[in-house]
């Protein structure tokens, strides 16, 4: 599994593997947004072990892009490996429009999701470290903000436990069918 920068390449396979594992989607202008503004921020994580992929449909689904992608690259140099297939993303951002009474920079982690066969590996830590690395050193956000669903096990301990995220409060009704979100933030310090 390689963990590597996010391009607009990209965008329609971390579409269908948002549109696979989430409830929150999103307009493919959205994903192109984060891309193309904090570059830095989204990243994918990749397989090019095609043995276990094409015996997974669901993986399938998700990389119904894939003969699109072949054929574009036969064009664009930038597309270097058509044989690599997404298996997991994290999109982040500044929050642009941040509160008027707290100025200080931060980042926002959109979405982040990894395909079913590959979860417990490990994928989504290095995705969530990579882009909180990125989001501190490169757009120098002081902290990073999420939300997430109050029934999302597996998420909040991988915020709460492995990441140290705290929860700032509990935002009643977030989303669309009612559920509450808990509201979580981590403060960035650059290493040395
Ligand atoms: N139950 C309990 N804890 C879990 C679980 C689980 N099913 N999955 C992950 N964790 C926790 C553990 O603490 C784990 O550490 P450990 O394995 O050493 O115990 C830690 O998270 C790291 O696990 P990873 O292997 O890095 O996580 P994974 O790659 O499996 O991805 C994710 C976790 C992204 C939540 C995945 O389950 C997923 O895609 N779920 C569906 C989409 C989703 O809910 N995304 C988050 C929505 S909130 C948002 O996007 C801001």
């Amino acid at each position: 599994i390689t963990i590597r920068q996010a391009t607009i390449y990209d965008l329609q396979a971390i579409q269908n593997a948002n549109l696979h594992n989430l409830p929150e989607n999103y307009m493919l202008k959205y994903y192109m947004y984060h891309i193309l503004s904090w570059p830095q921020a989204s990243y994918v994580a990749t397989t090019t072990d095609l043995s276990t992929y094409e015996h997974d449909e669901e993986a399938q689904t998700v990389d119904k892009y894939s003969q699109k992608k072949i054929d574009e690259s036969k064009t664009d140099p930038s597309y270097a490996n058509p044989k690599e297939k997404v298996v997991g993303y994290i999109l982040g951002k500044m929050e642009d429009d941040p509160n008027p009474e707290d100025k200080t920079p931060h980042g926002h982690v959109t979405s982040i999701s990894v395909i079913r066969t590959y979860r417990r590996m490990g994928i989504a830590e290095k995705l969530m470290r990579q882009s909180l690395y990125s989001l501190c050193e490169c757009y120098g956000a002081k902290y990073v903000s999420l939300h997430v669903r109050v029934s999302n096990r597996a998420a909040l301990h991988l915020y709460r436990d492995t990441l140290q995220f705290t929860v700032l409060k509990i935002e009643k009704s977030y989303y669309a069918d009612k559920e509450d979100a808990y509201s979580m933030k981590k403060e960035l310090v650059l290493e040395e």
